[in-house]
């Protein structure tokens, strides 16, 4: 089969990666793809945000399925534009993909199918007093959020009132992120732990594949800005099997059959960011993709063949999948420039990569890498590897990943060495 793999992450590296492991192997194109993808196929090179050339190159190299990697070319319309030419996509379409792309859409549809969630209120420029008298009215800690797509920079948790206002301003009045701050949600503060439930789905069917956890914050503790994420481990010890039946039965059947009912239904992957609260399960956000690192830890503890769930999904048959549980742990450490998530320089030579992958069960998925003119792989984006091993469980995962970013270096490299403690002290309390 041709596949069209769109985008040049670690995750694209990894779905690429798991995609190979197919038998016959597909016909592997990536667009734009990075040095670690174009082991498995050809790079190509166009952005991912190019809809009509990501189109034209679909048709002219007769291909028969495009995944979708990053949430921007989705929202913007990429699945409907490939599938009017008739071509399969995993990926949902614009509007399905408002799950994401709008957070006053995502809350209103929570709202009408009675999923939970953190209560909210939505705001434009025009009600900035209403919005600040609201911040005032529920207090700190307060979450606001930018309504559109923000590169993961949109949700705010303020602790006090002070940056809740600062930041109100900001989104609705500074327009930090243009059209995309110009509605924003004001959320009630969720007291507990965070962690991600990825689904493949069809309309009303679906496979879920393994929970993990992800690491937000730059700095060691949780502390520091925000990035895309530090690090992940999978599966998260917190989703018990009762969390995960509730979950799928309080959250993940009423958001795909609301979908259905509201002649939107959603096709691809749906990650679902929970807080598990004291009440249970609640939806923080949804996402229209997978998760950027948690796809590296995932990928790795699929059982099955990945092609072969494409095309069922792609068939409408993914009523007749299983997919065993996870039997090991899978644990991924990323090493990112020094600056990152703020202003970082490129252009450092990285050492080390194919000897740490040497290593048994460990996988080095490429993200902000490039090849110089001399064939050197060098730095070329904050997010740089993702380091990743799995084991029989959590502690031996992570000992294994560490043992190979131990391999590795380029200049400037900063990476969290508590990857996964959360994970380890729930498996030492659950032993207790
Ligand atoms: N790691 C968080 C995300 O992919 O949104």
């Amino acid at each position: 089969m041709r596949i069209l793999l769109v985008g040049s992450g670690g995750r694209e590296h990894a779905l690429a990666w798991k995609l190979a492991q197919g038998t016959p192997p597909p016909t592997l194109f990536i667009a734009p793809g990075n040095p670690g993808t174009a082991a498995y196929g050809t790079n190509v090179d166009l952005s991912a945000h190019d809809i009509a050339g990501l189109c034209a190159f679909a048709e002219d190299h007769a291909i028969e399925l495009v995944v979708v990697g990053p949430e921007r070319p989705l929202v913007e319309g990429l699945a409907d534009q490939m599938e009017a030419r008739g071509i399969p996509v995993i990926g949902p379409s614009a509007q399905a993909a408002q799950l994401e792309g709008s957070k006053a859409f995502a809350k209103s549809f929570m709202a009408r199918h009675h999923i939970p969630t953190a209560d909210y209120r939505t705001f434009t420029a025009a009600q900035f007093e209403e919005a600040r008298a609201h911040l005032h009215a529920l207090g700190a800690p307060v979450v606001v959020k930018a309504s559109g797509l923000a590169a993961g920079k949109g949700a705010v948790v303020c602790a006090s009132l002070e940056e809740a206002e600062a930041t109100l301003a900001e989104m609705l009045q500074d327009r930090r992120f243009g059209v995309a701050s110009d509605e924003v949600v004001i959320e009630a503060f969720m007291e507990g732990e965070e962690a991600s439930v990825f689904v493949l789905a069809h309309g009303a069917s679906y496979v879920l594949l393994a929970t993990a956890q992800d690491h937000k914050r730059i700095g060691e503790g949780d502390t520091g800005p925000n990035t895309g994420g530090m690090g992940a481990y999978a599966p998260a010890p917190i989703m018990t099997p009762a969390l995960l039946a509730q979950t799928r039965q309080e959250i993940i059947e009423p958001t795909l059959q609301g979908m259905v009912a509201e002649k939107i239904p959603y096709k691809g992957f749906l990650y679902v960011g929970l807080m598990i609260t004291a009440a249970g399960p609640k939806v923080v956000e949804y996402n229209c993709r997978m998760g950027d690192p948690e796809t590296q830890v995932v990928m790795p503890l699929l059982q099955e063949n990945l092609l072969d769930v494409f095309t069922a999904l792609v068939e409408n048959r993914l009523g007749d999948v299983s997919l065993a549980p996870a039997e090991r742990a899978a644990a991924c450490v990323v090493l990112a420039s020094k600056g990152y998530p703020g202003a970082y320089p490129k252009g450092f030579s990285i050492h080390g990569v194919s000897e740490a992958a040497e290593a048994a069960d460990v996988l080095v998925f490429q993200a902000g890498t490039r090849q110089s003119d001399e064939g050197v792989l060098e730095t070329s984006g904050g997010r740089v590897l993702g380091v990743t091993a799995t084991a029989e469980d959590l502690q031996d995962a992570l000992d294994r990943a560490y043992a190979a970013v131990d391999q590795i270096c380029f200049e400037g490299m900063q990476y969290r060495r508590d990857i996964g403690q959360k994970g380890l002290q729930r498996l030492a309390e659950g032993e207790h």
